[in-house]
């Protein structure tokens, strides 16, 4: 093309550099948008927002804006704007008060997949009818009736922790762990025998990662970066978000499971069945059809729930309870072996409650310092180091007026390890959560389930797993640091907070 007949740029030239420029001022507009509403914000990087200043991980990150900012503080991921919040009061606004304005997280996957129909995925009054669905699995009488399932996994693993033991090598706990949650929650949820331990590179583990992992993939970074052409994408059919083909195989072992129930008629009480009650044939598309749940509760009940959610529904409790679960338990035992103090204290409380009885889930109740040990655990390495939600509404917050649509962040790690709400926070101090000490702790300061309606719907079976996973094996060992235990731990920022290296620890006979 002649450019007033003075030289001559060749078209694929000047569109290259049309949308260069274009991408430019797209950026430009894109990270001006704390600034047109006032609200302060360290200054942004051309393309990639906040990014370079997560290089240590977003907790990180987010622990030098609450030293640094007062109230709230505006953050890019890319291109995606997100109100971090600093102060405890507004992150109780945001996740109790005034719910009903912030009642959903951000969705970062647009492309239809089976975990389109769960709960974590759903919004509105369709997430109401199904958090309620589902809550009552996690009730404490179903905790009760699930124990000796429990019980018995616990069994397996420190049999399995004994078979490592006598091989003489020290023990890598996150893998160990990691196959505990996932027998437990294929046990306690589905009635499926996994038979995970014998196998190291197992199926259910590298699938269950992928699907948290696509968080890191192309599809989420082209959503972040410039989400009209990820949508136009996965409007064209692309697959760049990548869990479909994970969620085959879960699909595929939920079939299985409801297939084997066909066969046998005994009365179970897990996850499975509680959806097989309420399950539905009629398919049902379009779920707006109903009014608003809160006054039209049994259209709900009787639309019952789809082949889709069921299938949906399981997979992502299959994979929401395994990594963080394998990561609160893995942090335990590294912070018990490394406290020998706290260890002991830990040992006499469950002589004294049920000495070599088999733990059940109102003995468990009973041991408050292992409450104790386990939510300091937390504190330090909280799995899940961020917790999300997207204002529906124009909000003021802290005094700005924050638009529709926005997304709006909780930082656990930040919040957990701040001096302004800790003393000594680095340190591993059980004793914080005595009851005895309550009036110390900051309220909306410790949130690893999050808090309010929308908080972990399984946070009674994640705290009784893991509690009872500890309570199998110091019964008869102790946790012990070895040549290989790295102090101080490194660790994995990225997504659920897990330790970089894996963590190696021996066991000692009591
Ligand atoms: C130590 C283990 C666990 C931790 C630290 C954890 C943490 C969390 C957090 C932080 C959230 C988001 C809360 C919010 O947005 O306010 C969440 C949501 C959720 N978790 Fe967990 N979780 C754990 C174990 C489990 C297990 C074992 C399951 C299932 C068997 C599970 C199922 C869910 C579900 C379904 C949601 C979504 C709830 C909703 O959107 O209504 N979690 N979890």
């Amino acid at each position: 093309m002649d450019i007033l007949g003075l030289v001559y740029v060749p078209s694929w030239l000047l569109t290259f550099f049309l949308f260069l420029i274009s991408l430019y001022l797209y950026s430009k507009y894109k990270l001006s948008f704390w600034k047109r509403l006032g609200v302060p914000h360290p200054k942004p990087t051309l393309f990639f927002g906040h990014g370079p200043l997560m290089k240590d991980g977003v907790g990180e990150l987010d622990l030098r804006m609450l030293s640094t900012y007062d109230k709230v503080v505006g953050l890019y991921v890319f291109h995606k704007a997100s109100l971090l919040v600093l102060d405890p009061e507004i992150v109780r606004d945001v996740l109790i008060k005034n719910f009903s304005s912030m009642p959903n997280r951000t969705q970062y996957f647009k492309q239809k997949s089976d975990l389109q129909h769960s709960l974590s995925r759903l919004h509105g009054d369709h997430w109401r009818f199904m958090r309620n669905t589902l809550s009552p699995v996690f009730a404490t009488g179903n905790m009760r009736k699930i124990s000796p399932v429990l019980a018995e996994s616990c069994r397996r693993l420190l049999r399995n922790i004994e078979d490592k033991k006598n091989c003489g090598n020290a023990i890598e706990f996150k893998q160990m762990f990691g196959n505990f949650s996932m027998d437990a929650i294929a046990a306690l949820g589905f009635g499926i025998d996994l038979d995970l331990y014998k196998n190291e590179n197992n199926e259910f583990a590298i699938r269950a990662q992928a699907i948290f992992n696509a968080f890191k993939g192309l599809g989420v970074f082209l959503n972040l970066l410039v989400p009209p052409l990820y949508n136009l994408l996965v409007k064209l059919g692309l697959d760049l978000d990548g869990q479909s083909k994970h969620c085959l195989y879960f699909k595929r072992l939920v079939e299985q499971a409801k297939t084997l129930r066909q066969k046998d008629d005994q009365n179970r009480n897990d996850i499975l069945q509680l959806m097989l009650n309420v399950h539905n044939d009629t398919e049902v598309s379009d779920t707006e059809q109903f009014n608003s749940y809160k006054d039209n509760r049994e259209e709900w009940r009787k639309r019952g729930l789809t082949t889709n959610e069921v299938n949906g529904n399981s997979i992502m409790f299959m994979v929401a309870g395994y990594e963080t679960t394998a990561s609160a338990l893995t942090f335990t035992a590294y912070c018990l072996a490394t406290n020998p103090e706290s260890q002991d204290r830990l040992l006499q409380e469950i002589d004294s409650t049920i000495g070599k009885g088999v733990p059940d889930y109102d003995s468990i109740q009973k041991m408050e310092y292992l409450e104790c040990v386990v939510k300091e655990a937390l504190r330090i390495c909280p799995p899940a180091q961020r917790i999300m939600r997207e204002t529906c509404e124009d909000l003021v917050i802290a005094g700005y007026t924050i638009p529709k649509n926005t997304e709006i962040t909780i930082s656990t790690y930040a919040l957990h390890r701040s001096p302004k709400f800790w003393t000594e926070p680095e340190k591993y101090k059980p004793e914080r959560f005595l009851a005895v000490n309550k009036s110390n702790l900051t309220p909306y300061t410790f949130l690893p389930f999050g808090l309010g309606p929308r908080s972990c719907l399984a946070m009674r079976l994640a705290y009784f797993e893991a509690k009872c996973a500890l309570v199998t094996i110091l019964q008869k060992y102790k946790f012990m640091p070895c040549e290989k235990t790295e102090i101080p731990l490194q660790l994995d920022p990225k997504l659920v907070l897990k330790p970089k290296n894996g963590v190696y620890l021996t066991i000692k006979e009591r």
